[in-house]
C-alpha cells in the first residue's frame, strides 16, 4: 500500500464555489453500511459482501490518505450488532483477526496509526491481544490514525466515561463538555468534521452520538463494498463546500474569516 503526503489543512480565504482540497476535512468517520445488500444483489451470502468490504477498507484507507484525511474512524461492530446471527457475529470476529494479522505489518510500515474505540470486554480474549498489540505496535504512526470502533456503542461510551468519572471522585459542579470528551474513548482526538453513512440509510446508529454533535453528515445511496476513491472525494469536496456555523450566524463566520485575514 502506497501511502502519499498530505496538503495542509484549512485556507480560510476559500471560496464556497470552488472546492478547495485545503478544506477537506481533518477527521472522517464513516459507517460502513450495505455490504449484506451488496451481497444479496449479486445472489452471494452476506459473508461475501462482509469480504469484499473489507477489501474496499483497505482502497479507503489509501484513498484516505492522497486525500489529505488525517484521521479516519470506521464503524467495524456496534454493541447491537452482537444480536446478528452467531455465524455472522463469528465472521466480523474472524475479519478483524485477520486484517490484523495480514495487513498490520504493511500499515505499520506505511505509517498508519491504529487506535481501537470500544469495549475490548466481550470479544474473544485472542483477538483483544491482538488488537491491544496492534494499538501498541503502531502508536508513533503518525501519517493516518485509523480509529477502529468495534464492539462500539455511543450510548456504551458515555456510560462508561460517567463511570470513570465517578470512579475518579470528580465533583458535580467540575463536570464539563471538555471533560467528559476526555473520558471518552476518542479522548484527545478532534471530534469528526464528516460524518459518511453510506448504502441509503439515513440514521446515526449509535456512533460518535457525543463527538458528532457538530459534525456535517454525507449520506450516499452507493454501498460500502462499490464506494471508491471517487465517491470519497465526492464527499470531501461538497463538505468543503459546506459552511460550519457551529451556531452562529453567516455574519459572524464572515467577521471571523476577515479578522483571520487581517
Ligand atoms: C454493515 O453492512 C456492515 C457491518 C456491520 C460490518 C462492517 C464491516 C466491514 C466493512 C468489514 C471490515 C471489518 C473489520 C472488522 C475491519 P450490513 O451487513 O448491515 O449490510 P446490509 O445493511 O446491507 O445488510
Amino acid at each position: 500500500m502506497t501511502i502519499m503526503s498530505k496538503e495542509p489543512m484549512t485556507s480560510p480565504a476559500a471560496t464556497e464555489a470552488e472546492p478547495d482540497s485545503n478544506r477537506y476535512p481533518r477527521h472522517v468517520a464513516i459507517i460502513m453500511d450495505g455490504n449484506g445488500r451488496w451481497a444479496k444483489e449479486r445472489g452471494l451470502p452476506r459473508s461475501a459482501g462482509h469480504r469484499q468490504g473489507t477489501e474496499n477498507l483497505r482502497r479507503t484507507l489509501r484513498s484516505a490518505v492522497e486525500l489529505g484525511v488525517e484521521i479516519l474512524t470506521i464503524y467495524a461492530f456496534s454493541t447491537e450488532n452482537w444480536s446478528r446471527p452467531r455465524r455472522e457475529v463469528a465472521l466480523l470476529m474472524r475479519i478483524l483477526e485477520m486484517v490484523i494479522d495480514r495487513e498490520l505489518k504493511e500499515l505499520n510500515e506505511n505509517g498508519v496509526q491504529i487506535r481501537h474505540i470500544g469495549e475490548l470486554d466481550g470479544i474473544p480474549e485472542r483477538l483483544q491481544k491482538k488488537v491491544i498489540y496492534a494499538c501498541e505496535k503502531t502508536k508513533d504512526n503518525t501519517k493516518l490514525i485509523l480509529n477502529v470502533a468495534f464492539n462500539y456503542g455511543g450510548r456504551d461510551e458515555i456510560v462508561h466515561a460517567v463511570q470513570n468519572l465517578m470512579c475518579d471522585g470528580v465533583k458535580a459542579d467540575d463536570v464539563t463538555e471538555e471533560l467528559i470528551s476526555s473520558y471518552l474513548y476518542t479522548s484527545g482526538l478532534p471530534d469528526p468534521d464528516l460524518i459518511i453513512r453510506t448504502s441509503g440509510e439515513y440514521r446515526l446508529s449509535n456512533f460518535l452520538i457525543w463527538q458528532g454533535s457538530y459534525s456535517e453528515y454525507y449520506y450516499t445511496d452507493v454501498y460500502w463494498p462499490d464506494f471508491g476513491k471517487e465517491h470519497l472525494q465526492a464527499a470531501l469536496e461538497e463538505y468543503a463546500n459546506r459552511r460550519r456555523r457551529f451556531g452562529k450566524t453567516d455574519e459572524q463566520i464572515d467577521e471571523n474569516f476577515e479578522d483571520a485575514s487581517a
